[in-house]
């Protein structure tokens, strides 16, 4: 039996990605383990996902410190003690440092709620509707320090459809990121899925 991937995931908010990631590694013959949680708001909802199944969870506040360095210095040294194969972010709402970003290169994830490159940043859903689009979807992809912009790990498409809302379209789409991030993690933990060797 292969160790199963070691994967820390962080949140800002409700935590579906979450929810979703830990039903999938209780799966039998699951390809990863969800080993620790990191979140940066206290009270988050989806700190109650990590403890309901037992997962080691930190808060550590942003609030809390003077610059986006200080908090990811502390974001670091907590990662570095959990010791992940990934760091997977997932709804996770704050941008993170140049520096930070680089020293976990090729170790961390990121879900986006649109078939990047389209529709990178906040509100992609509605930035979908108001282009007209007829076809939407989400995207796992590498971090790199431009947002929403490293290379894509896995992709799902989700119809547009006539009357759809900004929440009917943000919600369909969800359902397809519950099932696109446990798959973009079983790739990386089979070798189907690694960071691209740099051009240079
Ligand atoms: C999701 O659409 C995610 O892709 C985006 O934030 C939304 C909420 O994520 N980054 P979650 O429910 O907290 O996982």
């Amino acid at each position: 039996m292969t160790a199963k991937l070691k994967v820390a995931v962080v949140i800002s908010g409700g935590g579906s990605n979450l929810k979703a990631l830990i039903a999938a590694a209780a799966q039998p013959g699951a390809a990863f383990e969800v080993t620790h949680v990191f979140c940066n708001r206290p009270g988050a909802g989806g700190l109650a996902h990590a403890a309901a199944a037992g997962i080691p969870t930190m808060v550590i506040d942003h609030k809390g410190f003077s610059s986006r360095g200080a908090f990811d210095a502390a974001l670091d040294t907590a990662l570095r003690t959990a010791e992940p194969d990934i760091v997977a972010l997932a709804g996770f709402m704050r941008i993170l440092t140049a520096p930070f970003i680089e020293s976990w290169r090729g170790k961390m994830t990121n879900i986006h709620p649109s078939l990047l490159p389209l529709y990178k940043g906040l509100h992609p859903h509605r930035q979908a509707l108001e282009a007209g689009a007829t076809m939407h979807g989400c995207t796992v992809h590498w971090v790199t320090p431009g947002v929403d912009e490293g290379p894509i790990i896995a992709q799902a498409e989700v119809p547009i459809l006539p009357g759809d809302t900004e929440e009917t379209l943000q919600a369909r789409t969800l359902i397809a990121e519950h099932k696109l991030y446990a798959q973009a993690l079983t790739m990386i933990a089979n070798g189907e899925a690694s960071f691209p060797p740099s051009s240079s």
